[in-house]
């Protein structure tokens, strides 16, 4: 199976960059995951933009820390077993947090989303968590899990606690691709996917309000950066349930 994961795609700028990708190598790939959690506004995932995901090509679309900040998510995830937020959200919290879909391929893909506790919001422990929904997962299923954690070290251990286990563990929610993907045990991974979006701005948002932030520390509205914007992602080969190869992807919109 031939998997693309496309890294936390940023504003209007970093989806019109996704779609054009994903539509672009759609036949290459049996199945296309896409972190989508900061497209609207950069923060969350309205309902027309998760469509615009879809009708891309994305076979499931994972948020983050910003799941519910589009207040229409709440009622919509419901509706929509392709979008997932993180597993280790309480439990009365709508929408799922892993799920196995059949790909158009014929085969079958099982994601999983976790966040993580370090310098993030409190929530429940993402390694139990992950381990009580492995116990009940079928076994001969491949499993991919977008861990969504700002602390590099959370990443890691998790990669390191799930080797083995799982297809992949892909770090997001940092925005700055690492270059420190491997495979051990069957299990890719890579500390962050990166961004979708400007390359030219600070993680995705406007240089100048980030800048004010930093210089006045008195709170300014972010605006999402529009732009030339740059996809991230990687690439994934999994024979059976264990992942064989991992390339990151680096690609530029051609300029206008
Ligand atoms: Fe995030």
């Amino acid at each position: 199976m031939r998997l693309l994961f496309v890294g936390d795609v940023c504003g209007t700028s970093g989806l019109r960059a996704a779609v054009r990708y994903i539509r672009e190598r759609r036949d290459d790939f049996d199945a296309v995951v896409v972190n989508g959690e900061n497209v609207t506004n950069g923060r969350g995932l309205s309902r027309k933009h998760f469509g615009a995901l879809l009708d891309a090509g994305a076979d499931i679309v994972t948020l983050g820390n910003h799941s519910f900040d589009q207040r229409e998510t709440l009622a919509y995830i419901e509706e929509a077993p392709r979008l997932l937020r993180p597993l280790n959200l309480p439990r009365e919290v709508p929408g799922l947090g892993v799920r196995t879909v059949d790909l158009r391929s014929g085969g079958r893909l099982t994601v999983m989303q976790l966040m993580g506790r370090v310098f993030m919001e409190p929530i429940d422990n993402p390694f139990r968590v992950a381990d009580e929904a492995l116990e009940s997962l079928p076994g001969d299923v491949p499993v991919l899990v977008d861990m969504h954690a700002e602390a590099t070290s959370e990443k890691k251990v998790m990669g390191w606690h799930l080797r083995g286990r799982v297809a992949a563990v892909l770090g997001t929610h940092t925005h700055v691709q690492t270059a420190d993907e491997r495979i051990d045990q069957g299990t890719a991974y890579l500390t962050d996917v990166g961004m979708t979006g400007v390359e030219d701005s600070a993680i995705g948002v406007e240089f100048p309000e980030v800048h004010h932030r930093f210089t006045q520390q008195t709170p300014k509205r972010y605006r999402p950066a529009e732009g030339r914007a740059m996809v991230q992602a990687v690439e994934l080969t999994i024979e059976g349930v264990k992942a064989t190869a991992i390339a990151r992807v680096r690609w530029l919109e051609p300029q206008p």
